[in-house]
């Protein structure tokens, strides 16, 4: 597998893992092998897709962020926002359109807001706005989904949990991303024997495409804590037992990381009952959208969780973990700390601009420190605002 997953670290924030991509955008793209020259000379160029409901909001302060930081470290970030989702739809009547794929294709990273909202809600598969999130993940190909869900010592009153148990919480759950039951065929609507409407899905996994996720939670997990459990329903599926055969095979390779395997209904219960015994968790496509929804939540926020996937080669989408949340759009509401977060993701692992993600990140530790929290974060005693946290964010990037 590829540099880009092999340089996997932790981070102050115990997010992720990747190496950046090794070459500068158009102005500078050095030839294989070179040495990448002076800071100056840096320039990327990144694919924005803000989408629908809050995505545009967030996008835009943290295109904003991405432009301080980078200046601050002297990289220059060219922008390109392009159509997805929702909006893409309205404008172009398809959720992914062909330009938007190729344009974030030939970027250096790819930064997503958000997509989805009532109003296409009804629309056929092919019209949904969903249906341009996962082709533009299977269409660049990025099969590896890492979604940290860390509990900041500053936010744990957020969390539903007891303090005791969600204190200290640092959990990375590695997602497989454009296999399994969300892309298996056959799948459709047809009719029974009886005459009755059905629809079906298909749960299916290569060895190959078990290996290859394996292989990069298993260097995740070994900068982090060194543990990896792996989620299933081997007791019941069989792509969950060849999944469970794979996984074991390539534990051989990572003969430092200790490997557990877990029903993923014992995993539901055991991520509220004592999350701390997690360290890394890797599983499949839906296995994954649900329990990383529910490890988010024991954060306090999914409104503060970025996540990054990527694939062998090519750019990285970075985007937060939360939806498009149509009901508080517009309304000064939405937490931008995601997306944020995402930001500096992006730099770091999607750029190998690491002094400037840095940046970021300590703006918002900062931020929060100072006690300014939007609604989804806020707890008695701290500071309600809206937008304005993005400029406590500025402030400190500017510092
Ligand atoms: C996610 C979302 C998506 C998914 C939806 C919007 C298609 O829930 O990124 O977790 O199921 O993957
Ligand atoms: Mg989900």
């Amino acid at each position: 597998h590829s540099a880009m997953m092999t340089q996997l670290q932790a981070t102050p924030l115990r997010t992720l893992a990747l190496s950046g991509r090794r070459g500068a955008g158009a102005a500078a793209r050095p030839t294989a092998g070179s040495v990448r020259c002076s800071a100056a000379a840096r320039s990327y160029s990144i694919t924005l897709l803000p989408g629908d409901g809050i995505g545009p909001e967030v996008v835009a302060v943290a295109k904003d962020v991405l432009s301080v930081a980078g200046s601050k470290e002297g990289v220059e970030l060219r922008f390109r926002e392009m159509l997805m989702g929702g909006a893409a739809l309205d404008a172009a009547g398809v959720p992914l359109p062909d330009e938007t794929l190729a344009a974030a294709r030939a970027s250096d990273a790819i930064l997503l807001g958000a997509i989805g909202g009532y109003k296409w809600d009804n629309n056929e598969k092919h019209l949904k706005p969903e249906t341009g999130l996962l082709n533009i993940r299977a269409g660049l190909g990025v099969f590896a989904n890492l979604r940290p869900a860390t509990v900041l010592p500053q936010l744990v009153d957020a969390s539903t949990l007891k303090k005791e148990v969600a204190e200290g919480v640092d959990i990375m759950v590695v997602r497989e991303l454009t296999g399994g039951i969300y892309f298996g065929k056959p799948r459709g609507f047809g009719t029974n024997d009886k005459g009755e409407e059905t629809g079906f899905n298909t749960e299916i996994y290569s060895a190959a495409e078990i290996d290859r996720i394996a292989r990069v939670a298993f260097e995740v997990a070994r900068k982090r804590g060194g543990k990896l459990c792996s989620v299933d329903k081997a007791n019941v599926l069989e792509a969950s037992m060849l999944w469970r055969k794979r996984v074991t095979a390539i534990a051989s390779e990572f003969p430092d990381v200790e490997l557990s395997h877990m029903y993923v209904d014992n995993a539901a219960m055991q991520l509220v009952r004592n999350p701390k015994q997690f360290d890394t968790i890797v599983t499949n496509n839906i296995f994954g959208d649900i329990l990383s929804d529910e490890a988010s939540m024991i954060t306090g926020s999914i409104g503060m969780l970025p996540s990054a996937s990527v694939g062998e080669s090519g750019p990285g989408l970075f985007e937060p973990i939360h939806g498009s949340a149509p009901d508080i759009a517009g309304q000064d509401k939405a937490n931008p700390l995601a997306t944020i977060l995402s930001a500096a993701m992006l730099l770091k692992y999607g750029l190998g601009v690491e002094s400037a993600a840095k940046r970021i990140e300590a703006a918002v530790t900062e931020t929060l420190d100072n006690g300014f929290r939007t609604g989804d974060i806020y707890s008695p005693g701290t500071n309600y605002v809206g937008r304005e946290i993005e400029c406590r964010c500025f402030c400190q990037i500017n510092n």
